[in-house]
């Protein structure tokens, strides 16, 4: 497996002044990572994060991304545009969009779509409820997201970072515990397999509630190539330490 990736998700936090702190705190501390990093901020502020990160180890990403490719769609940026600033990743399904936003698993795979047309790498994010959890129905749910987006991308499937986020560990403080999330990754992985010869290409990430207390033990699992981490992300003593855990 390549090198493990660590990225934050800003959610819908900061402004422009908080940017430039956390993002000067993260350069002066990050030295040479033994990850590769990136850090999503909300969309209006991805032209002061391209010139912040210019030349730096930490790469752009972004939070959501247009399942269309141009025109009359108010609101949608897409998937070029993000491009033009730079943008190296785009978070596809994260389950706050799923919920708030009504985003389904056709959208989802027709963002990842878009997002690979335009040479930005999807993170595609899949997840069971705690509900879905206790009716015994992980496998079943976290499968039928990702096979959405399998189905639409084929051969292109080698190309996305999946994130599997149980969503009753976003934001909670609950976190999976490694055996939780290792079966979880193993199951995804066998299905990549399933799809590409080049699923060893193909990085998935744990989200939900990971800190810098238990980073190293989630990241020592075999099938956990990263993070997807939020509100963790947003203190850079914690975001740099969870970097620091992440060796290959
Ligand atoms: P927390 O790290 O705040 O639980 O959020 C995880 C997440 O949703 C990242 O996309």
């Amino acid at each position: 497996m390549s090198r493990k990736l660590i990225v934050g998700n800003w959610k819908m936090n900061g402004n422009l002044a908080s940017n430039d702190a956390l993002v000067r705190e993260l350069l002066g501390g990050i030295g040479q990572p033994a990850c590769d990093v990136a850090v999503c901020p909300p969309g209006i502020y991805v032209a002061q994060l391209q010139s912040l990160l210019a030349g730096s180890p930490i790469d752009l990403g972004v939070q959501n991304v247009s399942m269309n490719e141009n025109g009359a769609y108010t609101g949608d940026v897409s998937a070029e545009m993000l491009k033009d600033y730079g943008v190296r990743y785009a978070i596809v399904g994260h389950s706050e969009r799923r919920q708030h936003q009504a985003e389904n698993d056709v959208h989802v795979a027709l963002k990842a779509k878009r997002a690979l047309a335009a040479g930005i790498t999807p993170i595609v994010c899949v997840g069971e409820t705690l509900r879905e959890r206790e009716s015994g129905m992980t496998e079943f749910i976290v499968k039928r997201q990702l096979s959405a987006v399998i189905h639409l991308n084929g051969h292109c499937i080698s190309e996305i970072v999946v994130a599997y986020e149980p969503v009753w560990a976003i934001g909670t403080g609950q976190t999976a515990t490694p055996e939780q999330a290792q079966s979880v990754h193993a199951v995804l992985r066998a299905q990549i397999k399933a799809a590409t010869e080049k699923a060893d290409r193909v990085r998935i990430l744990y989200g939900g509630s990971m800190n810098a207390a238990n980073a190293a033990e989630l990241l020592s699992q075999p099938d956990i190539d990263g993070g997807l981490i939020g509100g963790a992300s947003l203190k850079s003593a914690d975001f740099l330490k969870i970097i620091a855990a992440a060796r290959a």
